[in-house]
């Protein structure tokens, strides 16, 4: 089959801690490249080793590695202060009494706060998805530990219910200001915007809606997410959380790899529950261990490479 006929053109490999997903997302991107699709890998892992697979520096941008294939590693750091910045100049645009606040005070300790990197995750991915990612075929993620993946996974579901609550509340505030003119039209919100079209609130809340929905669509219709496993009991256990969850927030898993197989001591069936009902890939352990680039051939990439590209529609 053509492999231009596959509308999915995002992957993601997750899993625990060292099962090797840089080393089958690389090998994955390569096999694409070689099949003619324009690919880009791109590491979202804070602690890139992406760059040392390739054997070469990535940045946050797009790099030519080998004919089409290019790969870059996000730079989380500079994501996050983006992100501050532009809630930064939110604040002062949307609220003229900012200026009692310690603005640089708050910035700093959101900096901190819970979700901030989770939410500089997403905006990267919406930034290559909605970029870059446009002249590629396919855009093949690289994913940082499992307790991170699976936060800006499920923030596009988590925000845009407390967005739709706050666009409530906000309709709610403008209806009560029309309802206010409309006794007294010298009221003390007669400056104020009453309607929802007029409202830059209301339009901030609609446009953060939309671009969450977007997201939501790409995680849920136009990615292709394998969970990789490795045969020891902790991988097994954390790719049944993972699939518990991605099943939770509607994002379906198209395959499990079952990488390094064959390694002494290993259990070669985890928890049936992890695999039930979805394709499972093998990848045999390399004995001398993945030194240099050319080793990722002796992984048996081609099965998973035809069953992503041939498969319409998320399994
Ligand atoms: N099939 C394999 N045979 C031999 N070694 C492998 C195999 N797969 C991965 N490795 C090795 O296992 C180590 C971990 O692999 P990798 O970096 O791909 O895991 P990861 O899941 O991305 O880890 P992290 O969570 O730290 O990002 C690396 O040294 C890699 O070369
Ligand atoms: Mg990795």
């Amino acid at each position: 089959m053509n492999a231009q006929n596959s509308t999915k053109r995002a992957a993601f490999f997750l899993g625990k801690g060292g099962v090797g997903k840089t080393t089958l997302s690389s090998a994955f991107a390569r096999e694409l490249a070689k099949r003619g699709r324009k690919t880009l890998i791109v590491s979202l892992d804070p602690a890139h080793n992406l760059g040392d697979v390739f054997e070469r520096g990535l940045v946050d941008e797009p790099q030519h590695i080998a004919p089409n294939l290019d790969g870059a590693e996000i730079d989380l750091a500079a994501w996050v202060a983006r992100y501050l910045d532009e809630t930064k100049r939110e604040i002062k645009a949307n609220y003229s009494y900012q200026s009692v606040l310690n603005m640089d005070g708050f910035l700093n300790i959101m900096k901190y706060s819970p979700g901030t990197e989770e939410y500089a995750v997403l905006w990267a991915i919406e930034h290559i998805w909605c970029g870059v990612g446009a002249h590629y075929d396919s855009v093949v993620f690289d994913t940082p530990p499992t307790a991170l993946s699976l936060r800006f996974l499920a923030l596009p579901t988590i925000s845009e219910l407390w967005v739709a609550e706050l666009t409530k509340l906000r309709a709610s505030i403008l209806s009560k200001r029309s309802t206010l003119l409309k006794l007294n039209p010298e009221a003390p919100v007669a400056n104020s915007c009453v309607d929802k079209s007029e409202d830059r609130v209301y339009g901030k809340l609609d446009a953060i809606q939309k671009r969450l929905g977007l997201l939501n669509e790409v995680f849920k219709k136009e990615s292709f997410v394998a969970v990789v496993v490795n045969p020891d009991i902790l991988s097994m256990s954390e790719a049944g959380k993972i699939r518990e969850e991605l099943e939770r927030l509607g994002i379906p898993i198209g395959a499990i790899c079952r990488n390094k197989v064959g390694i002494p001591g290993g259990h070669a069936e985890g928890p049936t529950k992890v695999l039930r009902d979805l394709p499972v890939f093998d990848y045999q352990l390399v004995s001398n261990g993945i030194r240099e680039l050319k080793t990722l051939d002796e992984l048996d990439i081609e099965r998973i490479a035809d069953h992503y590209l041939h498969t319409g529609s998320p399994a």
